[in-house]
């Protein structure tokens, strides 16, 4: 069976993973670069100071993407580029290499998906508060109209924010992300504000560009419980899902957030709504973009409890020994996720059914971690990454097949590249990256890629 005709194909990555060059014409300091310069925070104590250098090599990076023939590439902007202190004032080298970089993407023939928040925040304003502080909505608001009015001729394809899971909670909770604050009532702060700021910034871009599409990326999961789980299990699990998969989007369907959430947290979140914010919450969305990599399983309530407690949460098996089934052990990639294919189909299944009004699903996230190197020939031969892609997009193909509205697939990633708090140790690329000579070495994933794409099929 194939994929519809005008499907997208195409790759992601996020600016502070691949770009390097974070002191170079006039980029501010990230909570990522502060962050990973933190002694204990990042694997090998690992920054993103040279990361791919794709900054200085975009052009040859456009050449491999063309070569594995993407219709798109689904690139981040560095916020601290354009406006280094987090403010109104302009960087204008920021702004001439995103033109560079748009400009030579259209001339390959290459169509940019603009992600507006890839977690790279302006140290400034994490200083004033970070996400957990009103202002930053305002200060984002002013980005997002400077880069529709900067891009928006060029740029059609519009995300807000990628994951706003992971910016309020590993950022401002368990503290593992950027700027490793552990504060509930700020996590809880953060949530609210990703969401208007997606709000704010969707009616932004509206304005500004003309026949574009806008949506935000959640990362989703399916909770998988076991058929003898008790109540109090089922109903713990269903507080993970309103964490994880529902929190932003009933806040834009409905303009409010699960009844569940509210309960949770109470005065926390009641006291960071204001009055007319569920008009703003509340945004016709033109797509859903849906980052995908592993079920989750929940066995007990207790476990669930702890984990909302201690900030951990996870929407992964995080300790995989304990949570993922006995017959998915053998299957863990290098982030110890359980490799779960027919998951992606569900979840696409699933945001269908719950909620109609969400007219179109991107999946703008979907890749496993694997260390292969290259061999004796220079060959990347990760076959279990061409068993991932492939599964994972069967998966996909049988839900479009019901009726699930899917209308583009980003894997990820392009490149290897700085994986957050693992640092360079986890790959995820379809292409290698020798991160002391910077040479790219197509995989045979992206091979598989190439083929998958030209004949709009899997291959069985
Ligand atoms: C997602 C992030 C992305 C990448 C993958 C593996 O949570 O959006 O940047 O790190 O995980």
């Amino acid at each position: 069976m194939s994929f519809p005709k005008d499907f997208i194909w195409g790759a992601a990555t996020a600016s502070y993973q691949i770009e390097g060059a974070a002191h170079e014409d006039g980029r501010g300091a990230s909570i990522w670069d502060t962050f990973s310069k933190t002694p204990g925070k990042v694997e090998n104590g690992d920054t993103g100071d040279t990361a791919c250098d794709h900054y200085h090599r975009y052009a040859e990076d456009i050449e491999l993407m063309r070569e594995i023939g993407i219709d798109s590439y689904r690139l981040s902007i560095a916020w601290p580029r354009l406006f280094p202190d987090g403010g109104t004032t302009r960087n204008e080298p920021g702004f001439a290499f995103y033109n560079r970089l748009i400009d030579a993407l259209i001339a390959a023939g290459i169509t940019p998906a603009v992600t507006l928040y890839h977690w790279d925040l302006p140290q400034p304003l994490e200083d004033a508060g970070g996400w957990a502080n009103r202002a930053t909505v305002d200060a984002f608001e002013h980005y997002t109209r400077a880069c529709a009015e900067a891009f928006g001729d060029r740029v059609k394809l519009w995300i807000t924010i990628n994951e706003p899971w992971c910016v309020s909670w590993l950022g401002y909770m368990s503290g593992v992300h950027a700027p490793g604050r552990q504060e509930l009532p700020a996590a809880i702060a953060a949530a609210h504000h990703t969401a208007l700021a997606h709000g704010r910034a969707t009616r932004v871009i509206k304005q500004v560009v003309s026949d574009c599409q806008v949506g935000i990326t959640l990362n989703m999961t399916n909770y998988i419980v076991p058929v003898d789980a008790d109540a109090e299990a089922i109903k713990a699990a269903d507080l993970l899902d309103a964490h994880i998969n529902r929190w932003w989007i009933d806040a834009l369907t409905d303009g409010q957030y699960p009844v569940v959430l509210q309960e949770e947290y109470g005065d926390m979140l009641s006291s960071v709504v204001l009055s007319g914010d569920a008009e703003i919450l509340k945004t016709e969305p033109d797509f859903l973009g849906i980052n995908y990599y592993s079920d989750s399983f929940v066995s007990t309530a207790r476990e669930v409890d702890g984990a909302l407690r201690d900030g951990g949460l996870f929407p992964f098996a995080e300790r995989a020994d304990t949570r993922v089934p006995e017959h998915l052990q053998s299957t863990l990639t290098d982030m110890e996720w359980p490799v779960t294919p027919e998951g992606l189909g569900v979840l696409a299944m699933r945001v269908h059914t719950d909620w109609p009004a969400i007219p179109a699903l991107m999946i703008t996230e979907n890749g496993a971690a694997y260390d292969d190197e290259p061999d004796a020939n220079g060959e990347v031969n990760d076959t279990r990454r061409v068993a991932y892609l492939t599964n994972h997009l069967a998966s996909l193909q049988s839900a479009i097949a019901q009726g699930a509205p899917v209308v583009a697939y980003y894997a990820w990633s392009l490149l290897d590249n700085f994986e957050w708090a693992y640092g360079y140790a986890k790959r995820f690329g379809m292409i290698h990256v020798n991160f002391h000579t910077q040479k790219r070495t197509l995989k045979r994933s992206a091979h598989t890629y190439k083929q998958i794409i030209e004949s709009d099929r899997v291959p069985v």
